[in-house]
């Protein structure tokens, strides 16, 4: 089981590992336009637990740079497991 926290109002979402993090943070309030990795409207910032993430897909890399950690496309990524703190 993972864990998703939301900084903003210390709010927390149980998932199974390996989900999509895109459904609770709309739920949460991050916006949302393409859902492909194109537009860069779903950032986010990782807290912690960012090694908790699948690997940043190349859509993220072209958006947000190489390597990218502490910022991540909330489409784009799944939570593996563990707990991830963001912010957005
Ligand atoms: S919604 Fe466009 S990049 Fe995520």
């Amino acid at each position: 089981m993972a864990n998703l926290k939301f900084k903003h109002n210390d709010e927390n979402v149980d998932l199974p590992d390996d989900s999509p993090i895109a459904q609770p943070c709309e739920e949460a309030g991050v916006p949302f336009a393409c859902t492909e990795g194109v537009c860069g409207t779903c950032v986010i910032n990782i807290i912690s637990g960012g090694e908790n993430l699948s690997p940043p897909t190349r859509e993220e890399e072209d958006f947000l740079g190489e390597g990218c950690k502490d910022e991540r496309l909330a489409c784009q990524c799944r939570i593996k497991g563990g707990c991830v703190k963001i912010s957005f």
